[in-house]
C-alpha cells in the first residue's frame, strides 16, 4: 500500500494541462467513484488496526494533493482562457482602420480662411436663418428687388404680401454676416464669413439649392478700391499660384458701388483658352465692391470718416476650379469614391 501511495502521489505532482476536459478527466481517475484514490480507500478498511493511523495520514496527505492539484490546474486555466479573449492571437496580422477624411468644400474653406487670416482677417459666424433686414435691408436691397421674390428666396415666414423687415428666411448669402459684424464691432473692421446658403433654384451640374460662401468685409479710415484690388490679387496668387493674374469688369450689387466682378486667369490652360474657361483664358471666382455709403449709414458707420470694400464668393465653383471637378452636385451625393479622391490633398 505504501508503493501505491507514493506512486500516486508521484503521478499527481508531475500531472500538468490548462485543458478543462482533462482536468476534469484527471479528477474522475483520482477521486471519481471508481477512482485510484477511493479503491485506495477500500482497501484501507482491510489494513491491520496498528497500521491503520500511519496509512491513514499518509492517504489523507494524498486526497489533499489530489485536489489542491486540480484547484490549481482550474485556477490557470481560466487565467490563461480569458487571457485568449482579451488579447487574442498576437502573431494575426492587424487589420488596418480605414480613416475618414477631409470634405472638398471644407478643405477648400480652410484654405481661403487661412489666406485671409494671413492679411489679418478673423472669422465672424451667424445664424443661418434670418430676417430680412440682415440679408435685404440693412444691405440697400430695395423693396421690390427680385432677390426678396419667393422665386429666389426660401421663406420661413412671411409677415404680409409686402415685403417686411420682420420676414423670416434662410439667409441667401452670407452678408447677413456683415451686417450683424457691423451691429457688434465699431470699425476698424476686418472680417472672412463663410458658411451654408441657400437659394430657391434648380438643381443642376452648376446650381444648387444649398452651397458655401465665403464673403469678406473691410472697413477702415482711407480704404480705397487699390487695396481691394491687391487684397484679391494676392488672394488669387496664394490659392491659384504665383503666376495668376486678375482682372475686374465692372458690375452691380446693391450694397457695394462700384462694384466688379473678379475673373482669375485659367490655371488649365495658362490664359491660352480652353473648354474649362470656354476659350477665354479667364474664370470668374468672385463679386466684390466698395460698400456703398447708404449699407454704411444704415449700420450707424459714418461715410465721411469710414470707407470700406466687400467681396463674396462660392466656395464649390472655386473647389470645381481648383480639383477640375465637372458636376457640383458630386459634392452633395457624399460618395466614397469620390470622396478618397482628396485623401491627400492639402
Ligand atoms: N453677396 C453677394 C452674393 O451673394 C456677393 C458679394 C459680396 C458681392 C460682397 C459683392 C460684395 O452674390
Amino acid at each position: 500500500m505504501n508503493t501505491k501511495i507514493s506512486e500516486l502521489l508521484d503521478r499527481v505532482e508531475q500531472f500538468s494541462t490548462n485543458n478543462a476536459a482533462e482536468i476534469e478527466d484527471f479528477r474522475v481517475k483520482m477521486v471519481g467513484k471508481k477512482g485510484k484514490l477511493t479503491a485506495l480507500m477500500e482497501e484501507f478498511k482491510g489494513v491491520a488496526p496498528e497500521l491503520k493511523r500511519e496509512y491513514g495520514q499518509k492517504l489523507n496527505a494524498l486526497k489533499q494533493a489530489i485536489l489542491a492539484k486540480i484547484e490549481a490546474l482550474r485556477e490557470a486555466a481560466e487565467a490563461s482562457n480569458s487571457n485568449d479573449t482579451k488579447i487574442g492571437d498576437t502573431s494575426r496580422p492587424g487589420s488596418a482602420e480605414q480613416l475618414g477624411s477631409r470634405h472638398p468644400i471644407s478643405l477648400v474653406k480652410n484654405e481661403i480662411i487661412e489666406i485671409f487670416g494671413r492679411m489679418g482677417y478673423t472669422v465672424a459666424d451667424g445664424p443661418e436663418i434670418e430676417d430680412d433686414h440682415h440679408v435685404f435691408s440693412a444691405l440697400n436691397f430695395p423693396p421690390e428687388h427680385p432677390a426678396r421674390d419667393m422665386q429666389d428666396t426660401f421663406f420661413i415666414e412671411k409677415q404680409s404680401s409686402e415685403p417686411s423687415e420682420k420676414d423670416i428666411l434662410l439667409r441667401t448669402h452670407t452678408s447677413s454676416i456683415q451686417v450683424r459684424t457691423m451691429e457688434r464691432q465699431k470699425p476698424p473692421i476686418r472680417v472672412i464669413c463663410p458658411g451654408r446658403v441657400f437659394r430657391n433654384e434648380a438643381i443642376s451640374y452648376r446650381a444648387h439649392c444649398i452651397f458655401h460662401q465665403i464673403e469678406g468685409l473691410y472697413i477702415d479710415k482711407n480704404v480705397s478700391f487699390a487695396d481691394l484690388k491687391q487684397s484679391l490679387l494676392y488672394f488669387a496668387k496664394e490659392l491659384f499660384g504665383e503666376s495668376t493674374q486678375i482682372r475686374m469688369r465692372p458690375s452691380y450689387f446693391p450694397f457695394t458701388e462700384p462694384s466688379a466682378e473678379v475673373d482669375v486667369s485659367c490655371n488649365l490652360c495658362g490664359g491660352k483658352g480652353c473648354p474649362v474657361c470656354k476659350g477665354t483664358g479667364w474664370l470668374e471666382i468672385l463679386g466684390c465692391g466698395m460698400v456703398d455709403p447708404n449699407v454704411l449709414i444704415a449700420n450707424n458707420i459714418d461715410p465721411n470718416e469710414y470707407s470700406g470694400f466687400a467681396f463674396g464668393m462660392g466656395v464649390e465653383r472655386i473647389a470645381m476650379l481648383k480639383f477640375g471637378v465637372k458636376d457640383l452636385r458630386l459634392y452633395f451625393e457624399n460618395d466614397v469614391r469620390f470622396l478618397h479622391q482628396f485623401d491627400s490633398v492639402l
